[in-house]
């Protein structure tokens, strides 16, 4: 098996809701309506997708908690709850215990220069989070930028994962600042692995980028959603998730 074949493809479903929601907001019924993220969901697993990533946004801006209810009932499903560190998150995981959260920032606060969670100065509570949902056998991750300082605090926090924020990357793509994003990253997937983190990596990765992407050393897992979600709307949901599980497979 190369090491392109062992990586995770965990796909990100939450604008199939952004559509969903574009028509329907305020409707007490809108997690009937079409497009449907339960559907969307299902065909995205029955095409290889490793897992489902969704965040439930304080401002429910896609996904509802409906949603959530429902995408978890799916058997077998490997669910990942993309949420912000607050109370009201922290007891909704721990009553829907998922197999993973990804903590992640919502306000702009708690957001680094690279757009990931700001875990140095918001570490305690960081580490709170992490305490209140490892012990329930829920993967805690937490999304952040390549940056060490944040590795590091990332460490002294507890959490088992981190998910590599690609998004410096994906915007510098295909521009002269494209290699040194792609260096960041490299030194951060080195540095997390050394301090025994899986890692994880998303935000901004399509059809093109990800076969720079997946050269990175030791990844896990990739959470990738708008460009599939896109591509489904040209081909449909089974296909645009096969194409990318294809390009993880045949990348070297
Ligand atoms: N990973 C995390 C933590 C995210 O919040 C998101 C959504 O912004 C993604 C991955 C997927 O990003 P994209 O939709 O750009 O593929």
């Amino acid at each position: 098996m190369s090491r392109a074949e062992r990586i995770l493809l965990g796909v990100n479903i939450d604008h199939a809701a952004t559509l969903r929601q574009a028509r329907y907001r305020g409707n007490h019924q809108s997690i009937h309506a079409e497009p449907s993220p339960l559907a969307f969901a299902k065909e995205a697993l029955a095409a290889g997708a490793n897992g489902i990533t969704i965040h439930l946004r304080e401002d429910r801006r896609h996904i509802q908690e409906e949603d959530v209810w429902a995408i978890a009932q799916i058997p077998r499903i490997r669910l990942n709850l993309e949420m912000a560190c607050t109370a009201e998150m922290i007891q909704f995981a721990q009553k829907l215990k998922p197999a993973a959260v990804c903590l992640v920032p919502e306000s702009r606060e708690e957001i680094t220069t690279e757009g990931g969670l700001d875990v140095v100065n918001q570490w305690t509570r960081v580490r709170e989070t992490v305490q209140a949902l490892a012990p329930l056998g829920i993967e805690v991750s937490l999304f952040i930028g390549p940056d060490k300082n944040q590795i590091e605090a990332s460490h002294r926090a507890g959490a088992p994962v981190v998910e590599l924020h690609t998004g410096a990357f994906a915007h510098a793509w295909k521009s002269a600042h494209a290699p040194t994003e792609f260096e960041r990253l490299r030194s951060a997937c080195e540095q997390a692995h050394a301090l025994g983190f899986v890692v994880n990596a998303g935000h901004g990765i399509n059809y093109d980028n990800v076969k720079t992407i997946v050269q990175l050393p030791y990844l896990n897992e990739l959470n990738i959603g708008h460009t599939i979600v896109a591509r489904a709307l040209m081909v449909g949901a089974h296909q645009a998730v096969s194409e990318m599980k294809n390009l993880l497979r045949s990348a070297s």
